[in-house]
């Protein structure tokens, strides 16, 4: 985010925020960015949503600095890592928001969704980015009628729409899995998407009426 910004937007902060920032920094845990979770916040203010899925909770960064912002949302997060559902079980149990913080350990390609609430007003999509299409398409149906999906990471530090500069196969085909899944975003008749250049790239996506 620009530095002068930086001074002027107030995010949610609390002790155990500020040991959750310094952790994922240490252990290099991939979290939410300032100017991506703003964005979250300012979409929070506007739609009041009652009910969210996170689609990789990490150590619930994400899912705590939001319920910390918005005293009503109900979040349900799905991770598969154990070191890391553990982290995270610890993290919401210490910022007493286990009443309001639901966490499943598992895989969100195969979670049962009878597990999960049936109207989700927001589901943000932050697991693997290769499965993107397969979480969309298994979540929407989880979609509340004026609901949004969320989904993170989709200029992936640069390299989507830039393969010249990846020298790794891995890499290269990773990229490409982003790309397909931002080709059918965009095609995708059903929903209106409309993509942002925020932070390591967000799109929104509404069911079309
Ligand atoms: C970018 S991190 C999530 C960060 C978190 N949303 C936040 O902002 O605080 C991605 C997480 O997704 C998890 N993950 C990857 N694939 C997954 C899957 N299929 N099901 C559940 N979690 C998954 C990873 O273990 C990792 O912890």
């Amino acid at each position: 985010m620009n530095e002068y910004f930086k001074t002027l937007n107030l995010l949610p902060t609390s002790r155990v925020i500020k040991e959750m920032r310094k952790y994922a920094e240490n252990n290099k845990v991939p979290i939410i960015n300032d100017e991506t979770l703003l964005f979250f916040l300012h979409l929070i203010d506007l739609m009041k949503p009652k009910k969210m899925l996170e689609i990789g909770t990490a150590i619930g960064f994400c899912a705590i600095s939001i319920a910390t912002y918005d005293g009503d949302i109900l979040i349900d997060s799905i991770e598969k890592n154990e070191t890391l559902f553990s982290l995270a079980v610890n993290n919401v149990r210490k910022a007493k928001l286990d009443d309001r913080i639901n966490l499943f350990l598992g895989d969100a390609a195969e979670l049962e969704l009878e597990k999960l609430n049936p109207e989700y007003d927001i589901i943000f999509i932050d697991g693997a980015k290769a499965q993107y299409v397969n979480y969309f398409e298994r979540y929407e149906k989880l979609l509340s009628e004026e609901g949004v999906i969320i989904s993170d990471n989709l200029l992936f530090h640069g390299f989507v729409n830039n393969k010249k500069i990846i020298e790794s196969r891995n890499l290269l085909h990773l990229v490409e899995k982003i790309e397909a899944y931002n080709s059918y975003l965009a095609r995708n008749r059903n929903f209106d998407t409309k993509f942002f250049g925020i932070d390591d790239g967000i799109a929104i996506s509404r069911r079309k009426k």
